[in-house]
């Protein structure tokens, strides 16, 4: 009897050993995913340790200092759990509660899937931990109060992971995921309101851009002037066909990001957004 339940609690703790090791996330897919989210590019600063955070992000609302989320106990996130992660990128949420300013593109990122926030959290855990300090923020005053930020998302963020689309076959459905999930194209590639929400009616049909300057029209209305060819030359090298080179804040998303997919996801990433409604230039 002693031996039986000897037995049984040793098979007790193998499955639950087994059970821990499958819900851990991976961390070499973690750093696929992190590139496919171009987590860096906000979260270095220049010629810095990469991830120790200091990027200065500058938009109308003042300037954003991407933070430290290497796991050093005090300056990163080493004290966070996976589920404050979770928490942080689904909603959008610090571990005590405080809103996010949506510079920290978590609206897109809400799309992830558990699966890969599990495994970019598994492979933020594997950086070496940086004792840099997190610069604070410099916002222009209404922007200071956080407070303010969840009005802010009751009236243009939602929630949750993306549904596979059952009209769409699987190439475009891993389209849609890595543009509009990860790859947060439209945070800069759809024209936003006075408040700062994204119009989706005008999902990747550009515009003014934050500082006035123009941000291009992402739809087939555009693309389909483009060969695959073009499009795989000017997302992996930033030069366009007659040989210009591209404005610095998409030249970031192609270093950090496109040029980084696997030739697969790049070409999901393509045949997704030539199956968008073409939608005209925003009138001026
Ligand atoms: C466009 C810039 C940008 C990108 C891209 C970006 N972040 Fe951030 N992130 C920020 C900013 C800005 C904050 C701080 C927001 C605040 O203070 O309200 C932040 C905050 C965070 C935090 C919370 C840190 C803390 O100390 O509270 C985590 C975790 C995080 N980001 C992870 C990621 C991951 C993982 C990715 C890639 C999937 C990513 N970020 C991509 C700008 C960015
Ligand atoms: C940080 C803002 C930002 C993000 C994020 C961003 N882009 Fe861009 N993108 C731009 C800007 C600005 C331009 C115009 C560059 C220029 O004209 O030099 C541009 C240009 C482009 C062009 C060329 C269009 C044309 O007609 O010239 C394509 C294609 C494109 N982006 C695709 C994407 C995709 C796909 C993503 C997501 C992985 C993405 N962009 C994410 C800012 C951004």
């Amino acid at each position: 009897m002693v031996a039986l339940i000897q037995r049984l609690i040793r098979l007790v703790a193998l499955l639950a050993a087994c059970g821990s090791a499958l819900a851990q996330g991976d961390a070499k897919r973690g750093d696929y995913l992190a590139k496919a989210g171009g987590c860096v590019g906000c979260h270095t600063a220049k010629g810095g340790t990469e991830f120790a955070g200091g990027y200065a992000l500058k938009t109308p609302f003042g300037t954003f200092y991407g933070p430290n989320i290497t796991p050093d106990p005090k300056a990163g996130t080493g004290k966070w759990s996976e589920a404050d992660f979770i928490r942080a990128i689904r909603h959008g949420e610090r571990p005590d509660g405080a809103n996010y300013y949506p510079a920290f593109p978590y609206p897109s990122y809400t799309k992830i899937n558990d699966a890969d926030l599990k495994d970019l959290w598994a492979f933020l855990r594997t950086l070496p931990p940086s004792q840099v300090e997190s610069k604070p923020h410099e916002l222009h005053l209404p922007f200071r109060f956080r407070l303010l930020l969840s009005g802010w998302k009751l009236l243009f963020f939602t929630p949750g992971a993306m549904a596979a689309d059952a009209k769409q076959p699987p190439v475009v459905n891993r389209g849609a995921y890595l543009t509009q999930a990860l790859g947060h194209c439209g945070e800069c590639h759809t024209p936003r309101n006075l408040l700062g929400g994204v119009k989706s009616s005008r999902f990747l049909a550009g515009g003014k851009g934050p500082e006035g300057k123009g941000i291009p029209n992402i739809t087939p209305t555009k693309l389909k002037k483009w060969s695959d060819k073009d499009l795989i030359d000017f997302l992996t090298s930033g030069l366009t066909a007659d040989g210009d080179v591209v404005a610095e804040s998409m030249g970031e998303v192609i270093t950090n990001t496109l040029s980084k997919l696997t030739p697969a996801d790049l070409a999901a990433m393509i045949a997704y957004l030539r199956s968008i409604p073409a939608l005209p230039d925003e009138k001026e």
